[in-house]
């Protein structure tokens, strides 16, 4: 009878654990190093998340693009390969509200810490206010939240998307000669990857007074939506007399020299490209000549995330930005690394 008991008891723990994880409506992993534990048993040894390991839970925003993907394999490699670590992993695809309630099924689990990359900068005070309360850490993950909410997470790691856009004009002034009219395709609306991009670009660009941004819109940050985008806007006015194009990623700027190509257009030279994040196939289409600067963008972010998840856990007190390092890559700089790209 007691067994028995204990049995049930074991079960109804590992249902409400499974029914917490299914409730999120997105597709969430676990990167344990128990793998053959039969799934009930698991469940309810997750359900405990302790055994002296770091429990992470990760809410990654989706796979919109080859830095997406990157980011992702970096995260989850890394805890792989550490057998400190405990990765519970949530794809929310592209859904905010999926994230939520990923962070919510984290909440209830009692991780150590909880990691997420926000898909847009607002709408997070109420969730994190709840991970505050449960004394659940937050660090953010390669994008922002909105300023008044600063208090509501630990740590942010990532890039200067303000520095990024600020580059991409740089770039693009020289490489228009200081004038001209250009496009840009922005990234997914409400995004902080997205609004500091704008920012520093367009700031920059203003330096420039004969260089003009004709169009803006968003592609969101993917190739597809990316090339509808760019068909449109050159089949209007506007996009008649165009000498640039600035995406806020490589995947949209892919997408855009697509377009550009099926409009019996060069891309490269009849219209000058440049983007951001760093992904291979951009330094290929440089090495193309249809691509002229990427600014890169580290999504490699794994190692950083897990030691201060690591150091968290120890009571170390961490920076509130965690900046990576990056470059900028033209001509034959990026043919010259082409080789030794990661992602
Ligand atoms: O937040 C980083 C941005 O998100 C990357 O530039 C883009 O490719 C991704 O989708």
């Amino acid at each position: 009878m007691v067994q028995r008991k204990r049995v049930m008891g074991a079960l109804v723990t590992a249902t409400v654990f499974m029914s917490l994880v299914a409730g999120c409506g997105a597709k969430t992993t676990e990167t344990t190093s128990a793998t053959t534990a039969p799934q009930a048993t698991k469940a309810a040894e997750a359900a405990k998340a302790g055994d002296g390991k770091v429990v992470v839970g990760f809410s990654q925003i989706g796979a919109e693009s080859g830095w997406r993907g990157a980011e992702t394999q970096s995260i989850q490699d890394t805890a792989k390969a550490d057998p400190t670590i405990d990765l519970k992993f949530s794809d929310a695809q592209q859904k905010q509200e999926n994230q939520i309630k990923a962070i919510r099924s984290f909440i209830a689990q009692k991780v150590d810490v909880i990691a997420m990359a926000p898909v847009v900068e607002t709408g997070w005070e109420a969730v994190l206010k709840e991970a505050k309360d449960a004394k659940i850490p937050v660090i953010l993950v390669d994008r922002g939240i909105d300023k008044k909410n600063e208090d509501l997470y630990t740590s942010f790691i990532g890039s200067d998307f303000i520095v990024e856009g600020q580059n991409a004009a740089k770039a693009m002034a020289e490489h228009l000669g200081d004038k001209g009219n250009i496009v840009e395709l922005e990234g997914t609306v409400g995004a902080s990857a997205a609004t500091d991009r704008k920012k520093g670009f367009d700031d920059e660009i203003k330096k420039h007074p004969n260089i003009k941004i004709v169009k803006s819109q968003s592609g969101d940050f993917n190739r597809a939506t990316g090339k509808q985008v760019m068909e449109a806007i050159l089949k209007s006015p506007e996009g008649k007399d165009i000498q640039g194009v600035y995406a806020h990623n490589d995947d949209m700027a892919l997408g855009a020299i697509q377009a550009i190509e099926e409009a019996g257009k060069k891309p490269g030279s009849d219209v000058k490209i440049v983007s951001i994040d760093g992904i291979k196939e951009a330094f290929e289409a440089v090495k193309a000549g249809k691509l002229n600067t990427v600014v890169e963008c580290n999504p490699l972010l794994g190692p950083q995330l897990f030691q201060a998840a690591k150091d968290l856990k120890a009571g170390k007190q961490l920076p509130k930005w965690i900046k990576s390092n990056e470059d900028v890559f033209t001509g034959q700089k990026a043919i010259d690394a082409l080789p030794n790209r990661k992602y």
